[in-house]
């Protein structure tokens, strides 16, 4: 309705030496590829995100969705049913990220009881030869024998006694002490803190050692299109509109598969996405 404002004679010089300087039109030089934001290093800490990860001012597309990663001023954390997992290394060559539990890094004593889970979609439970560690609280120290890998924990505002053990010797532990125990937790470790920590002489400085280092997990995510992606100089990342789907971010354009994929300019028509729509 109301007349277009004339643009200031100081603006209209401005914009006219603009588009001589700049010889092609000034809306194109606004937009950021998404070949470049892809390409950008975000990193928190001594970690840098790769793909499929995402977060901390990498958008979405330049992972997937359930890879998001949140920088806690020193550490990238994974956030997974109510505990953060922090992110000590990331290797996209064997697809692995070490994570810790944040709630146990600083104190084996958490605020409150979660056990060590993972998104099955996102992760494909190869468990590295990892075994887990029980963690056990709120427990009577009425027992006649004191096990050695006993720790104190102010749980529920009570002073209580705790006990960690190797999992998988568990059934053997408690039938010869007879502690009881109000919850228990489980998380993993490598195999060698697995073996020191089922010795009688463990320590709790060496189950501290043993959360800190952490464990791994491999995600699953589009490796091979990601591979060959990059082998075509592209950046990897997920379809804006379809995020599920994978998309090859390139310095000449946008690409499902591989940077200028020939099968991909004969038309989308002809691309597998579409097949089971005539069905
Ligand atoms: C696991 O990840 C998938 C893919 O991002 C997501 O759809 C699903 O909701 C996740 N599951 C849980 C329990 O968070
Ligand atoms: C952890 O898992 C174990 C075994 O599945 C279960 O007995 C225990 O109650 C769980 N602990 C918590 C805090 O959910
Ligand atoms: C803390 O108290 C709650 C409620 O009484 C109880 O369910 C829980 O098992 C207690 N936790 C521990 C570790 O003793
Ligand atoms: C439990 O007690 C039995 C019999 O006394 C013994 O053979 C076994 O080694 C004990 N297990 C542990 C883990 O101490
Ligand atoms: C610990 O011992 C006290 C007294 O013997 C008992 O009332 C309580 O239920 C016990 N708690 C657990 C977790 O076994
Ligand atoms: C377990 O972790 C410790 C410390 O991070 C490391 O020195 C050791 O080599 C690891 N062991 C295995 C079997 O990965
Ligand atoms: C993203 O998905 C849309 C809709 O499915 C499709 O039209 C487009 O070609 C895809 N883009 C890429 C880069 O794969
Ligand atoms: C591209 O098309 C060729 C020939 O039609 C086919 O052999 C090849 O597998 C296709 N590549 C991809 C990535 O779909």
């Amino acid at each position: 309705m109301k007349p277009h404002l004339h643009p200031s004679p100081t603006l209209f010089v401005f914009m006219v030496i603009l588009a001589i300087v700049v010889r092609f039109p000034t809306i194109r030089c606004q937009v950021t590829s998404r070949y470049d934001t892809c390409g950008e290093s975000i990193e928190c800490g001594s970690v840098q995100l790769e793909y499929p990860f995402w977060g901390s001012g990498r958008p979405a597309y330049c992972g997937h969705s359930g890879f998001q990663l949140t920088c806690r001023s020193d550490a990238f954390v994974l956030n997974y049913q109510s505990v953060e997992y922090r992110v000590l290394r990331m290797d996209s060559s064997t697809l692995t990220i070490t994570v810790a539990r944040n709630d146990l890094w600083a104190t084996e004593c958490p605020q409150y009881l979660h056990n060590t889970t993972y998104n099955t979609t996102l992760f494909n439970g190869n468990n590295f030869g990892q075994e887990d560690v029980s963690l056990y609280y709120g427990c009577n120290s009425t027992a006649q024998t004191f096990p050695t890998n006993e720790f104190n924990c102010n749980v529920n505002d009570t002073e209580s006694d705790s006990y960690f053990y190797r999992t998988n010797l568990i059934n053997n532990n408690l039938a010869n002490f007879s502690v009881q125990c109000n919850d228990h937790i489980t998380v993993p470790v490598n195999q060698t803190w697995a073996t020191q920590l089922a010795l009688p002489a463990a320590t709790t400085d060496q189950l501290r050692s043993a959360l800190t280092s952490g464990f791994n997990l491999q995600w699953t995510a589009y490796k091979n299109e990601c591979d060959r992606c990059m082998q075509s100089d592209g950046r990897c990342g997920s379809n804006a509109t379809s995020p599920e789907s994978f998309a090859c971010y390139c310095a000449s354009g946008e690409f499902s598969l591989t940077c200028d994929n020939s099968n991909e300019s004969e038309g989308k028509s002809f691309s597998n996405l579409d097949i089971p729509l005539r069905l």
